[in-house]
């Protein structure tokens, strides 16, 4: 926290934090495995850059580059000797004034790293998840920025979540201002009809997500054609294939939608296609995506 290691337990702020009250932070999620070479995280430089990004559009300096919080981080993971594990930076504004114009409040920077297993369950990485086209919108880039990972703008995903677990299903699929398919609540959204790929493109307000670039590259790689693009609602219905994609949740194939099985209502095979070279690029099998894991290097201090 704002440059000292600190204990689990007393990692905590003071009540009147800027950010606890109008969600003036800025965060990611990150995850590193565990690969033959150690520790590794997952385009940790990336993860790292959008913070900033965010930071920046938000009006926020980071009092820490890129390469100091990707070094503390190492340290991080290395103290704590985690083989694998969820990294949860954060830089938010801090105690000060209470008025909504933050910018003398302090930016303060604490990165959390913990153990996390799959966020929606191994056996729906496996099988496939249920999930609920959501009565609410994704937040529109007329009232903020979706592009942004920004504290505040997650009420938006708590919503649609809430209200998806509430009716039975394990996530939501949220459409945005225009009604086509956006996202989930923490995941990019991706189609497959005729072995076809689509997923929504920026114009969608979506969160331009690390794991969906990665799956767009894999999914080339091996051949599919990716379309980005507007995705109606109606495709949603008439897809073969269909499944989700970010840091927490991994690749999790959708066997369901709104009660209507997709394809079989079982992964199919362009989704497990995928799916196994993802799984595989994470934990180092894939020498071809190497490049993407940033093995855990703490150097020696003198
Ligand atoms: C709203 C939202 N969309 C998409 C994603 C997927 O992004 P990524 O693959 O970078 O984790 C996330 C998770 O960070 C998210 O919170």
């Amino acid at each position: 926290m704002n440059g000292d290691f600190v204990a689990w337990e007393d990692a905590k702020v003071h009540v009147l934090t800027h950010a606890l009250h109008y969600g003036t932070g800025v965060f990611e999620g990150i995850r590193a495995y565990d690969t033959a070479e150690g520790p590794a995280v997952f385009r940790h430089r990336e993860h790292l850059a959008r913070l900033k990004r965010s930071a920046e559009l938000y009006h926020m300096d980071l009092p820490y580059d890129t390469e100091q919080l990707r070094d503390v981080t190492h340290e991080l993971i290395a103290r704590n000797g985690l083989r694998s594990c969820y990294i949860r930076p954060i830089a938010y504004r801090g105690f000060g004034p209470m008025g909504l114009d933050p910018l003398d409040n302090p930016v303060e920077v604490s990165i959390a790293a913990y153990e996390w297993g799959a966020y929606l369950g191994e056996e729906g990485k496996r099988r496939g998840i249920r999930v609920k086209v959501s009565p609410w919108r994704r937040i529109s880039p007329e009232a903020l920025i979706p592009h942004a990972k920004a504290s505040g703008q997650y009420l938006n995903s708590v919503l649609a979540k809430v209200d998806s677990r509430k009716a039975g299903y394990e996530e939501a699929i949220l459409l945005d201002q225009h009604g086509n398919v956006c996202e989930g609540t923490g995941e990019n959204v991706f189609l497959v009809r005729d072995r076809v790929i689509a997923t929504p493109s920026h114009s969608a307000s979506i969160l331009d997500g690390i794991t969906r670039k990665s799956v767009i590259a894999i999914a080339r790689d091996l051949g599919f054609v990716v379309e980005e693009r507007d995705v109606a609602r109606a495709e949603l219905s008439l897809a073969d294939e269909a499944f989700l994609t970010g840091t927490a949740a991994e690749l999790v194939p959708v066997r369901e939608i709104d009660d209507r099985p997709v394809g079989a209502g079982e992964p199919g095979e362009v989704t497990r296609a995928v799916q196994k070279v993802f799984d595989d690029a994470l934990c180092g099998r894939e020498p071809r995506y190497a490049e993407w894991l940033d093995v855990v290097r703490v150097p020696s201090r003198a």
